[in-house]
């Protein structure tokens, strides 16, 4: 099966689809690959470095009219010719797509029976976090901000005392602290800056501090949390209070690097005019969200603009900017997205799969986007994130907003909150019944069972209700309790397996115990994984 790498040619554009040490993998997978020549030139890899992992040198002929093609920005016009039209029919192209915004280019890629994944609609789970090249880009286009301001900053970040007299450190305010901000909080301390940062949820406390950042707060008590790990809109009375905190906090930083976006919204101005006018001449404002309008009043999008002697840039290429391990890091993600979809050996497009079925737009000349909504949540739960991302307010490159989760509907947790009762007054009655030894009618034998059943009824609902109403953002604490919990089966099992038991009970007990072993050994392998991540 051929595989495909074009040059990028949207104006600008520094990345490729994947560094050869990415494309390895898709070679790995038993693809041929063609890499279009010098598709790597942007980010520094050389036609060399891709031949050296086994990839082929073509022409953008080659590349395009591979079975699968894999691209950073969606097709378009090339001088002058249509990249779509190198497409051949029946293809697969992986690339940023925006449905929502390119309705026609959808349409087009429908009527060319394209089958088309786009990677700004990986849905948000656990699963997918490995496919998650939204979340990639963002932690550089983090990085990267604090980098540009330190650019434009006359002064050292950290604070020094030197012969010649005391500079005192920067002061950096971080406002939204997603993925990019968290990764500007630690790359602003890493060079030795005071970092404050505020975030409507409050659920980012921890992490802000754990990274050395001061967590600023306003006196309103209101939660910022839309779910699936993104933000709602805030009522006016917080807006107000949010806007006070911040004209104080102007008077004071050097470097404001803002974020804040909602799903499916234009970017909330947060940083006004006045503001930028309160702070000292020569301090800088990132402005993340430029893409979508901006937070900052005065932001010029993919410009670098001065308004009273701050500087203020709205560069939207952030990632770009860093192409070389941009396209590491997108290539990566991209290889784990052809190992859900079979890799060469056994490619299929399984609408099953949560991850394709998110990230599909068109298959079979047929429109999927957007998928089906996720099931439902239960009523304790905070609302899941839902596989489909909404549109951005204008066309947008990496760090775009994305998909708020589904509310509840009332009849669907009515509904969860009737079945969960019944279930619970159904083992009640059993446990009175039979189970308490109240009846005569049952002997002692029976007794014992069935009082397990009824543990075991009220196990598995509590715990399919417990599973399906954690937001996925929580599923890695969650893997740690289950760890627990399947410690105690391992115990119980134990008990049963090796005790005076009939035979079936210690069947069962050897059972219970192989299957929380691989649950524990399955934990620790992610954690260790994880874990590895944040080794230096
Ligand atoms: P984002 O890019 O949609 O928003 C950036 C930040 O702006 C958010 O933290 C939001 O709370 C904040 N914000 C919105 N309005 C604000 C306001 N008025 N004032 C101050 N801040 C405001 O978010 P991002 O970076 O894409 O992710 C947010 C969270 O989602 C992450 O922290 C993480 O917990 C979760 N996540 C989960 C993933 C998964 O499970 N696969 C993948 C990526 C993120």
């Amino acid at each position: 099966m051929n595989l495909g790498i074009p040059k990028e040619s949207h104006p600008g554009e520094r990345r490729v689809a994947a560094s050869p040490a990415a494309a390895k993998r898709f070679v790995e997978l038993g693809f041929d690959v063609t890499v279009e020549a010098g598709a790597g030139d942007g980010a520094s890899y050389p036609d060399s470095a891709y031949e050296s992992i086994g990839a082929k040198i073509g022409s953008a002929e080659d590349a395009f009219g591979a079975d699968v093609i894999l691209k950073v920005r969606a097709p378009q016009d090339a001088d002058g010719a249509r990249e779509l039209d190198l497409i051949r029919e029946g293809a697969t192209l992986v690339s940023y797509v925006f449905p929502a915004q390119n309705e026609d280019l959808v349409a087009d890629l429908k009527a060319r029976k394209i089958t088309t994944l786009a990677m700004d609609c990986v849905p948000r789970i656990t699963r997918a976090q490995k496919v998650d090249s939204l979340s990639s880009m963002a932690n550089i286009a983090g990085y990267r901000a604090v980098i540009e301001a330190a650019n434009e900053f006359g002064s050292f970040f950290t604070g020094q005392f030197t012969a010649a007299g005391k500079v005192p450190p920067a002061k950096v305010l971080v406002i939204g602290a997603g993925v990019a901000g968290l990764s500007a909080i630690g790359a602003a301390r890493g060079l030795g800056a005071i970092v404050r940062a505020f975030d409507t949820r409050e659920s980012v406390r921890d992490q802000i501090k754990s990274l050395g950042g001061e967590f600023l707060t306003v006196e309103i008590e209101e939660s910022g949390e839309g779910g699936g790990g993104y933000a709602k809109t805030m009522s006016k009375e917080f807006i107000d209070a949010e806007m006070a905190l911040f004209r104080e906090q102007a008077k004071e930083v050097d470097i404001v690097i803002t974020t804040a976006l909602i799903p499916g919204k234009p970017a909330p101005k947060l940083w006004l005019k006045d503001m930028v006018e309160a702070m000292k001449p020569g301090s800088v404002v990132v402005d993340l969200a430029a893409e979508q309008g901006g937070n900052c009043e005065v932001t010029e999008p993919g410009a670098r603009a001065v308004h009273s002697g701050v500087k203020i840039l709205g560069y939207t290429d952030m990632p770009s900017r860093m192409a070389n391990v941009a396209s590491d890091l997108y290539g990566t993600n991209l290889g784990h997205l052809l190992d859900e979809l079979g890799g060469a050996g056994s490619f299929s497009v399984d609408l099953e799969n949560d991850i394709i079925r998110g990230a599909i737009v068109t298959h079979d000349g047929e429109i999927l986007w957007p998928p089906p909504a996720a099931p439902e949540p239960s009523p304790a739960a905070k609302p899941a994130p839902k596989p489909a991302v909404e549109p951005a307010p204008k066309p947008a490159a990496a760090a775009a907003p994305k998909a708020d989760a589904p509310a509840a509907t009332s009849e669907g947790s009515g509904f969860s909150r009737k079945a969960l009762i019944g279930v619970a007054l159904t083992a009640l009655w059993l446990w009175l019944r039979f189970g308490s030894g109240a009846s005569d009618a049952v002997g002692e034998t029976e007794s014992e069972f069935l009082q397990h059943v009824t543990v075991f009824i009220l196990a598995c609902f509590v715990g399919w209700q417990v599973i399906w109403s954690v937001t996925a953002a929580l599923h890695t604490p969650l893997m740690s309790v289950t760890n627990a919990i399947s410690g105690i089966i391992v115990v119980g099992g134990l008990v049963l397996a090796t005790d005076e038991v009939p035979q079936t009970a210690a069947i069962i007990g050897a059972v219970a115990i192989l299957f929380a072993t691989i649950n524990i050994v399955g934990g620790f392998m992610v954690t260790r994984r994880m874990l590895r991540m944040f080794n230096k």
